[in-house]
């Protein structure tokens, strides 16, 4: 049987889009399989057609496209889907700007900067009957009896040097704040666990506080999340998020995320947005330890992925992927099938976070501009 193939365009030549595009060039059949492929077929970037180019070959890819602007690359008819990997304040912009050229989209998280913005994608989604989803890495939960609590954090002290003005992290006019870019995870996780596994899920109550800095965008932010069920009595999640304390002090192995039901827990170790070991505890005392080693080209390859991407650099041991290549086969699997919509990742549970994530700024007026919350299109957003 041949192999389906998926063709990628990569919009924006940036941090992660090195990570996802390396992660693309890993044989599917090192994670056993063995039906599709994934081929890279263009790169962009906002600035220069060498940028991109210089991207390819960073990532090793040979033989494809390198363009100079967005524009070019969404009217290449050889892409069938684009991984958009833009800052989160210029989501909507882009993800429109594929949809509307006919390309079915993966897009980075946070999803868009509002709530307001990913239902006109979903919309336009669905009227252009193309595929859309975000892009989180996502697992599931064991038995532990009635879940009645998750505590989800994803916290890493950044250095005060790289926390300049401009920096995504931190700048109101590329969506910046913790919040959007970390707590996505930690509320995905709650969401995961108390949200996404009820017959009829309803949105939770929200109580946050959040700490701003001088850009007014947040640096320290907790959730408290309350979901009304029909058994078992509301659950609470709590989601926290920050950029001056730590989840996991260098040299530990402390628990994201503690998911705790009548009968036990599961602590998945850190980082949640990546995980590769967990911990299965029962109320009888049996502690089960749980490896997901990321599969990839393997020891003695020379290839490196991860945050850095290099040797030395890496985050992840050698021949190692990072994992984003799970979210690009469910991409392959849902285009083969003609699914418009990921079976993990669903569009109604991105619309929720989104406005659970409104919710948060609201109480503690976290404002952006004008241009970046807008559901205009199209606005040419200033770089
Ligand atoms: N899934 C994950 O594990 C993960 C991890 C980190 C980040 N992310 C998400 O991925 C997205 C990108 O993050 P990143 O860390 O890759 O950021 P980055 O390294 O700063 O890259 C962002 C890219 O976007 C392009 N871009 C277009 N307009 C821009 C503007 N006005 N300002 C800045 N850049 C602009 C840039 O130019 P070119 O087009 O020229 O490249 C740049 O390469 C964010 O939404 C973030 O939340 C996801």
């Amino acid at each position: 049987m041949s192999k389906f193939q998926l063709r990628w365009g990569i919009l924006a030549v940036g941090g992660i889009a090195e990570t996802f595009a390396k992660d693309l060039t890993v044989s599917p059949e090192t994670r056993g399989v063995n039906d599709i492929e994934h081929v890279i077929v263009a790169a962009a970037a906002s600035s220069s057609q060498q940028r991109a180019q210089a991207f390819l070959e960073k990532v090793g890819v040979k033989n494809a496209k390198a363009y100079g602007s967005y524009k070019e690359l969404v009217q290449d008819p050889d892409v069938d889907i684009i991984y958009i990997a833009t800052p989160h304040s210029h989501h909507y912009q882009h993800a429109m700007l594929c949809l509307e050229a006919g390309k079915n989209v993966l897009c980075e998280k946070a999803f868009t900067t509002n709530a307001a913005q990913a239902k006109i994608l979903i919309q336009k989604a669905k009227a252009k009957n193309l595929f859309l989803m975000e892009a989180l890495n996502q697992i599931r939960s064991g038995a532990i009896g009635t879940v009645q609590r998750t505590f989800a954090d994803l916290s890493s002290v950044i250095p005060a040097g790289l926390l300049k003005d401009d920096n995504r992290l931190i700048s109101p006019k590329l969506a910046g704040g913790v919040l959007l870019d970390t707590g996505i995870y930690s509320l995905t996780w709650v969401f995961q666990t108390l949200y996404t596994t009820q017959d009829k899920p309803r949105p939770p109550q929200v109580l946050s506080s959040a700490r701003k800095n001088a850009a007014g965008t947040d640096e320290h932010t907790s959730i408290l999340l309350t979901f009304p069920r029909e058994k078992g009595g509301d659950a609470h999640g709590i989601a926290t998020a920050s950029m001056h304390a730590s989840t996991n002090p260098e040299g530990t192995s402390t628990p994201a995320v503690r998911i705790q039901g009548t009968e036990g827990e599961i602590q998945i170790l850190h980082p949640c947005f990546r995980p590769t070991k967990g911990r299965l505890i029962r109320s009888n005392g049996m502690v089960e330890e749980k490896d997901w080693p990321q599969p990839g080209p393997g020891k003695g390859s020379g290839w490196w992925n991860g945050f850095g991407n290099e040797v030395g650099k890496s985050d992840n041991a050698e021949g190692e992927g990072h994992g984003m290549f799970w979210e690009a086969d469910e991409c392959a699997y849902a285009l083969r099938e003609g699914r418009k919509e990921s079976r993990v990742q669903t569009l109604a549970e991105s619309l929720v976070v989104m406005e659970v994530m409104d919710e948060v700024r609201r109480q503690n007026g976290i404002v952006f501009p004008h241009e970046i919350e807008t559901t205009d299109y199209p606005v040419d957003i200033a770089r």
